[in-house]
């Protein structure tokens, strides 16, 4: 199949490349002339495991990027809209480059297009998608919209575009929703055909839900702490129940990165606009960022005054596997740390180029146990394996306090105890088993 995808972000990159694996002949569209030009180097904007082989693999056969819109759309027969749909001033969504594509996709039409939404945008962004194309486009060219949100992890896009949970195709035309569904035919998952406007809302909902799955969890752990429970057991005793599941219960600093903040404020928004007051996720949201505060409580009680310590902190990035730093809690703690008096080294496995020039004064190091060196506290802020697997009879001769305060529940508390570290974790009481 002829496939144009336009947006080299996170989604469109990967969904390009990912059809192109599959076989097809995919234009990769963006407008920014400098990524173009890497990417047709094969040179990769962003860290995405896995990414790097598949473009090597068919860049120049079946992958192509370029800034020429007006080209890719002729030359294909599927478009794929997955430009950024950013939060506006009050969370609402921010649709102009998804209206500026379409504009510029109907200015181009020379056929019979599926013109296919990828990013996330509010209940009823199709309908005005057609209403563009219809007005830009020439009269005598027909053409369908389609909604085919994305529900792509980073640090695992890949994985979870080749082997999707589901696939979810919302069309006002049966047989459009069909020929789409056709390129993700080879991945062999459960196809979801609905109208437009369900489709839109199946993906808000999830994001959603997960998001406040995240909240609820959270705030279970926070009455752990008070009540002595060690939430990951309550989790581990909660998730064999199959109408619960275990994913999704991680407790720490809540959630960060490009979607679930966005989508459920976005959410929000779209029943404010709609006559409807949601009173659920404005409370997940300020469970979310009440975790944070909740966090640095911690390190001000442990530590003390924070005037002239040293901490280090391990992880940057709104999760592992990733070099993304949007809404990640580090965002928010390093600058409070530092605004107390704190020095503070700082350790990221992928994101420090991309962070640099988001922090002040902070030693930006080699390695953990550089960041470590005569630390009052170690604070782990993302969950990267290579924190896993640290040595801590190097580290603790390296620190000047053996504290740990682990935002992501990484370590076992009586292990760490045993090696003779203070671990405060996220909701992991003071009780024991004998
Ligand atoms: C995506 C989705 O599209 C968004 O709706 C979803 O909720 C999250 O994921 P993402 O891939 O993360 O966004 O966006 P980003 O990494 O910011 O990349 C967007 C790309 O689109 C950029 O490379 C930008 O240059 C390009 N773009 C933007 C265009 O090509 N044309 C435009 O008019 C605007
Ligand atoms: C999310 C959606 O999961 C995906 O389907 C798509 O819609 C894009 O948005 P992403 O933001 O890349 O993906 O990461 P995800 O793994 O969902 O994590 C989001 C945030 O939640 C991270 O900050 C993560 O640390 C946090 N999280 C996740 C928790 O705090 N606890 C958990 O149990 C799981």
């Amino acid at each position: 199949m002829r496939i144009t995808v336009v947006g080299t972000g996170y989604v469109g990159l990967v969904t390009g490349c990912c059809f192109a694996d599959l076989g097809n002949v995919v234009t990769c569209v963006d407008v920014n002339r400098k990524k173009v030009q890497e990417l047709q180097k094969g040179i990769i904007p962003i860290y995405e495991p896995g990414l790097e082989e598949i473009i090597k693999r068919n860049r120049g056969q079946r992958l192509f990027f370029t800034t020429d819109l007006s080209k890719a759309v002729q030359t294909s027969d599927f478009i794929f809209i997955a430009v950024n749909t950013p939060p506006g001033k009050n969370g609402e969504v921010d649709i102009t480059n998804v209206k500026a594509v379409a504009k510029g996709i109907a200015q181009h039409l020379n056929g019979y297009k599926i013109i296919i939404n990828k990013s996330t945008v509010p209940i009823g962004m199709g309908d005005i998608v057609s209403q563009i194309v219809q007005k830009y486009g020439p009269s005598n060219v027909s053409f369908d919209v389609v909604s085919n949100p994305e529900f792509l992890r980073e640090g695992s896009a890949v994985a979870d575009l080749l082997r999707p949970e589901r696939v979810v195709i919302g069309a006002s035309r049966r047989s459009a929703a069909q020929k789409v569904a056709e390129i993700y035919k080879p991945l062999q998952c459960p196809i979801v055909i609905t109208d437009l406007k369900s489709a839109e809302m199946i993906k808000y909902a999830s994001n959603a839900f997960l998001a406040t799955k995240i909240s609820f969890i959270n705030e279970i752990s926070n009455l752990c702490d008070q009540v002595g429970a060690d939430v990951q057991q309550v989790v581990k005793g909660m998730s064999y129940d199959s109408r619960i599941g275990g994913q999704f219960l991680n407790a720490g600093l809540g959630f960060g990165g490009s979607c679930f903040p966005k989508d459920v404020s976005g959410l929000v928004q779209i029943g404010k606009n709609n006559k409807f007051k949601f009173r659920l996720l404005p409370e997940v949201l300020e469970i979310n960022s009440d975790q944070r505060q909740y966090f640095l409580k911690k390190v001000y009680r442990e530590v003390g005054s924070l005037k002239g310590k040293t901490l280090a902190v391990w992880g940057l990035a709104f999760k592992p596997n990733t070099d993304d730093m949007r809404e990640a809690p580090s965002l928010t703690i390093i600058p409070a740390l530092t605004a107390k008096g704190a020095k503070v080294n700082v350790y990221d496995p992928v994101a420090m180029p991309r962070a640099k020039s988001m922090f002040k004064k902070v030693k930006f190091c080699k390695n953990p146990y550089e960041a470590a060196k005569n630390a009052d506290a170690v604070l782990i802020l993302t969950e990267w394996n290579e924190f896993i697997q640290v040595d801590f009879q190097k580290l603790k001769k390296i620190v000047r306090k053996s504290v740990i305060i682990d935002g992501r529940n990484i370590y076992d508390p009586i292990e760490i105890a045993e090696k003779g570290f203070v671990y405060l974790g996220m909701g992991r009481g003071a009780s024991r088993i004998f």
